[in-house]
């Protein structure tokens, strides 16, 4: 069956629904919970929802649909979607005739989904991460009947291209080049919910990269959970190496981002074609999670601290200027103070320029949850006070590097403060700085003057 053309049968269906019941005009709020490949969904997500009749609001209070893409990393993201559901409870009491429609990571969680449908009997639609073009029908099955829609697929073996979007910038924009993952981190909810690797094919990625520059986006930041093992499941292969230099190819692209780079995948084929890229920007996000050793065998992340250790030195020495970023958790089962103190070790050596730190969050299901010595959280909560301090230091002395030079950066958007604009240089580094709106989207030269710990004031510097 052609999953597209299903898709716009019941889109023009909604539509019909929505001109009829709604003369008035009906409208979604959407919400975003989690990473970049989640807003990538959202955003197409909300390109179906604009193609089903509906106009955008941003007051959830008033919308005739709400929907939310849920994320369930770490514990916490569930939580915070169920207290926004006890919410939506009394808006819908008030408003009967609101849709509610969750998707997204959380959904694929079967404890999750028994919860709905026990205390949650007020959400409309429900589906997961691997059936998105579904919403269209989903959606209208459930305009025609009043009992909850869950459709929750455990996994897919097709990518389903060209599906609408509506991207938040005219300029730039994420592109997924894979998804799922095969790594099985043992902490790691991800491969459970997002299902195996697979990687889409080269033509249809370059295609999109075409489109995209041909409708004016000139920045592109290429998606997957694990983008080092990219291509090595089509049928020929690819390796991701090789897509970014066909990818450098389009006329119109003049940035490239990529996230996320698993260490145990990174070649040295990247590192050789990052260097020699005018294209690729000099930011690298190399998740470490953990500094030592034992801690990563337990994590399953089949590298060690002197192999994490030897990367970062190998990127210094072709790419001098890079920014390097990571992931880290602190508090993983069995962590002992030495394990710890491994993690800050490696944080001096590596000098991120940022780093995402986190607190262990038993999910279910996986291997770590059901490991001994879980720690205790005033230790927890100890370490991560002591690591932030070091990072935010590191970062801060890091981000201080490019005081008076003068940076390319691409204009975002204006600032909440009138008269200043907002942008990021290829270092991925914010800069506010005077200027008119109507730079927005385009690459300006801009001096540094001022480093505010992670972001920059600056000024236009034509003709440097
Ligand atoms: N607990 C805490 N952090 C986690 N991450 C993934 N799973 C967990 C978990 N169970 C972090 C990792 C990953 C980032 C996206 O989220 O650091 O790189
Ligand atoms: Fe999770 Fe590891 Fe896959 Fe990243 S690589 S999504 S941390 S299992």
């Amino acid at each position: 069956m052609n999953e597209t053309r299903f898709n716009s049968e019941y889109t023009e269906r909604c539509r019909d629904y929505f001109k009829t019941e709604y003369p008035q005009g009906a409208t979604f709020f959407i919400q975003n919970e989690g990473c970049q490949m989640n807003s990538l969904q959202t955003e197409t997500v909300a390109g179906m929802a604009l193609q089903m009749g509906l106009t955008e609001t941003t007051e959830e209070q008033n919308a005739s649909v709400v929907i939310y893409n849920t994320c369930t990393v770490r514990e916490n993201a569930n939580q915070k979607i169920y207290g926004h559901l006890g919410g939506l409870k009394s808006i819908k009491r008030k408003n009967p005739g609101l849709k509610i429609v969750l998707f997204g990571c959380m959904m694929q969680e079967h404890h999750v989904i028994e919860k709905i449908r026990k205390d949650y009997p007020f959400v409309d639609v429900v589906f997961g991460t691997h059936n998105i073009h579904k919403f269209p029908e989903l959606f209208y099955r459930s305009l025609m009947g009043n009992s909850q829609i869950i459709d929750i697929w455990e996994d897919s073996d097709e990518i389903v291209e060209g599906l609408p979007t509506a991207r938040k910038y005219s300029f730039k924009t994420g592109v997924n080049i894979m998804f799922g993952c095969n790594n099985f981190c043992s902490y790691c909810i991800v491969p459970y919910v997002r299902g195996r690797e697979k990687s889409r094919e080269p033509v249809s990625i370059l295609r999109e990269l075409e489109t995209l520059a041909a409708q004016g986006v000139s920045e592109v930041m290429l998606l997957g959970q694990n983008v080092n093992s990219y291509g090595k499941t089509l049928d020929i292969p690819v390796s991701f190496a090789e897509l970014l230099k066909e990818a450098e190819k389009v006329e119109g692209i003049r940035r490239i981002r990529f996230m996320t780079s698993h260490p145990k995948d990174l070649s040295d084929e990247l590192i050789r074609v990052m260097a020699e890229s005018k294209k690729i920007c000099h930011h690298l996000h190399l998740p470490m999670q953990s500094g030592s050793s034992r801690i990563l065998q337990k994590m399953n992340r089949r590298y060690d601290k002197a192999r994490y250790l030897d990367l970062v030195d190998k990127i210094r020495t072709a790419v001098p200027d890079i920014s390097l970023t990571t992931d880290i958790i602190v508090g993983f089962p069995g962590e002992t103070e030495e394990d710890f103190l491994d993690t800050l070790d490696v944080v001096r050596k590596s000098g991120f320029d940022t780093a995402f730190t986190f607190i262990y969050s038993k999910r279910t299901g996986t291997p770590a949850a059901k490991m001994d010595d879980q720690i205790p959280q005033e230790v927890i909560r100890d370490r991560f006070d002591r690591l932030l301090s070091l990072v935010q230091e590191t970062g801060r002395s890091r981000s201080a590097r490019f005081t008076g030079t003068v940076q390319e950066v691409l204009v975002e958007e204006e600032n909440r403060e009138k008269g200043l604009l907002t942008g990021r240089t290829e270092h991925n580094l914010l800069v506010h700085f005077p200027g008119d709106p109507s730079l927005i989207g385009t690459y300006v030269p801009v001096q540094l003057d001022t480093c505010k710990g992670f972001y920059y004031f600056g000024t236009v510097k034509r003709g440097s």
